[in-house]
Order: structure tokens, then sequence, then C-alpha cells
């Protein structure tokens, strides 16, 4: 790996995504040993005028680290790596300061090892990534002459639609390559997500079966048992649709649907993530269903009329050999009964079942993201319980004695109980970490994106000009039941009377 100096700088120093996601995560990086303090130093900027104590005091509260045997120590440690330097995003002065701080900090330590690598970390709204993008580029960029590079780390939204995110991207691209740039989907730090490829590709099992002759339908969902609390002002600009399923559950669309990369390459992985959006139909009115909490308007920062949806189910269909006719359902709400995020691969029917009229229900493959990271595989086994009504069994099954009855079981591999006393990495820490490394597996390219916006931005518009309406529901319900009759009507079978419980330690 390399070594020399490391500047990291957090944009937005004071504000909330740097204070809950951005330090936690380079102060878990920290306790592992991953930022070793003769290279690396902090700064936060951001236009406040406050000490570097007051930023110390403001983000201390949110460092929390339970593989460090003395979390507080070493939050004190890691507190003395950070420098606030104040100033504008858009005007010389703030960033020729952060320039010279930054050089200072290069050369004291530039004994050791010359290198200057710099590491942009923009915790801020998109509105201002292009003037802060022009600053950096005229006044902060490595020192050529020690080496090193400068990255820069930016998150969604990346616009609002195909023009306005193509626009974003061309005004970025103009100061920095594609190389520099590293457009963070935090979905794809996540552990179960990076798993993805591995489990298609590294096993036998998969591999014949992950395709229109087996599989009948795939869900992504991701549920929210709360509201917009506090952030009614972004959402209801932006809505369900693009807070989530634009980026975090079409990016696991990308992994469950790509063929096989020639290698393990990023931009060959890349490649294969752009082809499977390419090859998505356009979306079919009639294959979506929008929703929208009831009380989501009491919010002051929302606006009486609004339209926007917090609830979605969307249908792609890909054209391509492989998933040709396989309904790909995508569903994401918030104010729901439960917080989960999970992929359900539900296969089809098995051909000529001597067993049709006893079983409950269908093969699954279900990768559960969070929480309680598990995959289990739910098969049909015979049952125990021979004579039990309480299992839901289809009447030609619920005989008493010691007939012959199925049941809905699994294999289950749950992280928490199979990897007992590991702690799974936070999706921020590893997407730092790759950055650090040059490593852009888990970042969206460019192409990548346009892709996305192509596949929503129709949608969208009729969404935002009031043409398409979403449905009440209530909070804390299971969203509209048009949305499930939606995935029926799609194919999905529900399996009634199985429930998966994370297994206890
Ligand atoms: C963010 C969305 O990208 O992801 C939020 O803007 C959402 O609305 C969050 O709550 C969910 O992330 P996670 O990691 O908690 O599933």
């Amino acid at each position: 790996p390399e070594t020399g100096c490391l500047s990291i700088i957090v944009l937005g120093a004071s504000g909330d995504l740097a204070k809950k996601k951005t330090f936690p995560a380079l102060f878990n990086l920290y306790c592992q040993g991953f930022l070793p303090p003769d290279e690396v130093y902090i700064f936060g900027y951001a236009r406040t005028k406050i000490s570097d104590d007051d930023l110390r005091n403001r983000i201390r509260g949110y460092l929390v680290n339970d593989r460090s045997a003395s979390p507080s120590e070493d939050a004190s440690k890691f507190l003395q790596l950070i420098q606030y330097v104040s100033g504008s995003y858009d005007g010389a002065e703030g960033f020729q300061l952060l320039d010279k701080e930054i050089t200072k900090h290069e050369i004291s330590k530039s004994s050791q090892e010359g290198s200057s690598r710099r590491l942009f970390y923009l915790a801020l709204p998109p509105s201002v990534y292009p003037s802060v993008c022009r600053m950096i580029r005229k006044y902060c960029m490595n020192k050529s002459d020690l080496g090193g590079w400068t990255r820069i780390v930016v998150e969604k939204p990346f616009g609002k639609d195909l023009d306005s995110a193509e626009q974003l991207s061309s005004q970025i691209g103009e100061l920095f390559d594609e190389p520099q740039i590293y457009r963070i989907d935090h979905y794809l730090g996540k552990e179960l997500v990076q798993n993805l490829l591995v489990l298609r590709f590294a096993n036998r099992f998969f591999l014949p079966l992950w395709n229109r002759d087996n599989i009948d339908n795939v869900q992504i969902v991701f549920r929210e048992d709360f509201g917009t609390e506090g952030r009614g002002g972004y959402f209801d600009e932006y809505g369900i649709i693009r807070d989530i399923i634009q980026n975090h559950l079409l990016q696991v669309l990308c992994l469950v649907a790509m063929e096989k990369p020639v290698s393990l390459k990023p931009e060959r992985i890349r490649d294969e993530k752009v082809k499977v959006l390419q090859s998505v139909l356009p979306i079919k009115d009639e294959e979506v269903v929008l929703g929208q909490y009831e009380g989501y308007r009491d919010d002051p920062t929302v606006p009486n009329h609004s339209n926007t949806p917090t609830f979605a189910t969307v249908i792609l269909r890909i054209h391509n050999e492989r998933w040709e006719g396989v309904p790909f359902i995508l569903k994401a709400g918030k104010a729901l009964n439960s917080r989960k995020a999970e992929i359900r691969v539900q296969f089809k029917d098995v051909p000529g079942d001597i067993f049709k009229c006893q079983k409950q229900g269908r093969n699954e493959f279900v990768i559960r993201l969070q929480p309680s990271e598990a995959m289990y595989m739910k098969l049909t086994v015979s049952s125990l319980v021979h004579n039990s009504t309480s299992l839901d069994l289809p009447a030609c099954v619920k005989q008493p004695g010691l007939e012959m009855s199925t049941v809905q079981s699994e294999l289950d591999l749950s992280y928490r109980q199979r990897y007992q006393g590991v702690t799974i990495p936070e999706a921020y820490e590893r997407l730092i970490l790759d950055t650090i490394r040059g490593d852009q597996q888990h970042f969206v390219r460019r192409d990548e994106l346009k892709a996305a916006w192509e596949i929503f931005t129709p949608l969208l518009h009729r969404i935002d000009n009031g043409e398409m309406k979403p449905i009440p529901y209530r909070t804390g319900s299971r969203g509209p039941a048009e949305a499930d009759e939606l995935s029926a009507k799609a194919g999905y079978v529900q399996t009634h009377g199985y429930i998966w419980i994370p297994p206890t330690l």
C-alpha cells in the first residue's frame, strides 16, 4: 500500500452527513489502524466560524466504536488529528487558506516520505459541487513534486433527472477525470451487497439456476418504519424513487442481474452493470404503484398539496436472454410496519409436482441486507408435525395421524450466529477505505449514473407534473394494498403461515 502524507478534507464539516456518517467512519478506520497518525491529517471545512475545539466537541458524541478497548481515549486521540478551516464554498480565500494548511502538514511530515495524497469528501448539497470542485481544482490540488493524488468523493442526489444529472456530470467532468471521482452509493458498501458477486459467481449451486428458466420473479425491497422526520424539506423535492429506488435498489438490481464480468477489475464489473441498465425496458404506468403516508403533509416543511410519493412499487423488465419475462419488483417505502431491506429471489413451481396440494409455498432465496444480515433458502421438507393446524397448510393435508405432509423450512446462514464476535463494518467505513486505496469497484461510474436516470426520468416527470398520483396509506401499514396486488399480478406468490425468525444466540 501507498505510504506518506494523507490529508482527508471533509467539506461541510459542520453538517449532518459529516457528523453522523463521515467522521464516525473515519474514526472506525482510525481505531483499526487504517489511518496511521504519523501519516494522516483530517481537515474540516465549512462556512461557520468556529474553532478546532468547537468542531471536535460537535462530533465527539457520534464517535462510538465497540471494537475499541478504550473508546473515549481513542476518540480524544482521533479528534486531535482534526483541524478546522472556515471559508465560503465559492471564494478563493478560504480554499487558498485550506491549501496552505494542508501543505504545512505535508511539509512537516515530508521527512518520512514525500507524498501528497488529498482526499476531498464533499458532505455538501450538490448545488455547490461545481463551485467547490472549481476551487479545489484551482487552489488545492496535490503537490505534483511530492507525488500522490487528488480524489473527490461525492454523494447523491446527483441531479433530479437525466438532464440535470448530465449537466452536473459534465461540470465536474471538466475539472476532474473519472478515476478521480468517487460517487458514493452507500448500499454498495453493505456487507451482503458486497457479497453478491462472490455468491453468484463462486458457487456452482447458483450458476445453472440464475435465469428465466428457473426464477419466476425477483423482489428488491426497502422498508422503513419511520417517516421523513426532520428531512421533509429535502425529501419532498426528491421523493422515494430518487431517494432510494433509482440509486440504492437499482445498484442492487445490477449486481443481482448482471452477467459475469471478464475479470474482477473494477472497470470490468462496472461495464457489466451498465449493460444491464441499458437493457431495462421503459417502465409501464400500469406497473407502478405510488403511495404517500397519511400525515406526511403535516410536516411544516412539506407543501400542503404535495404529490411526492413516500412509497413506490415499480416493476423493471430486463430485455436480455437471461431475464426476458422475469419481473424485477422494486419496492421502497417510509413509515411502514417494519424496517428491513432484502432481495427475494422466487423460483418457479416444480414441474409435474406430486406434492402440489400439500405445499406451503415456492422455493425462495432471500438475501437479507439489514437488519439481522442473513441469507436463507426457503425449501420444502417433510413435516415433523403431522396433525397441526397452526401451520396453515392447505386443507388436503390437515389430517390427523401419521400422514405424509410437507412444510416450509430453511437453510439459514445468519451472520450474527455464524460469525459470532465479528463486527460487520459500516458501509461508509469500507467505501472511504476504498477511496484511499483507489478502488472504484463500489462507486457509480458516470455512464452508469446516466443509464440509471434514463430508466426513471420519464416516470419521474409524470409524477412531477401531477399526471400520476400517490395513494394514501396508513402510517405503520404495509403500504397501499394496490402494491401487493401488483406484485401478485406480476407472479409473486406470498407464502402464508411462514415467518423467518432471525436465530438468537
Ligand atoms: C439514504 C436516504 O440514502 O438512505 C434515506 O436518503 C434513508 O432516506 C437511508 O433513510 C437508508 O439507509 P440505511 O443504510 O439506513 O438503509
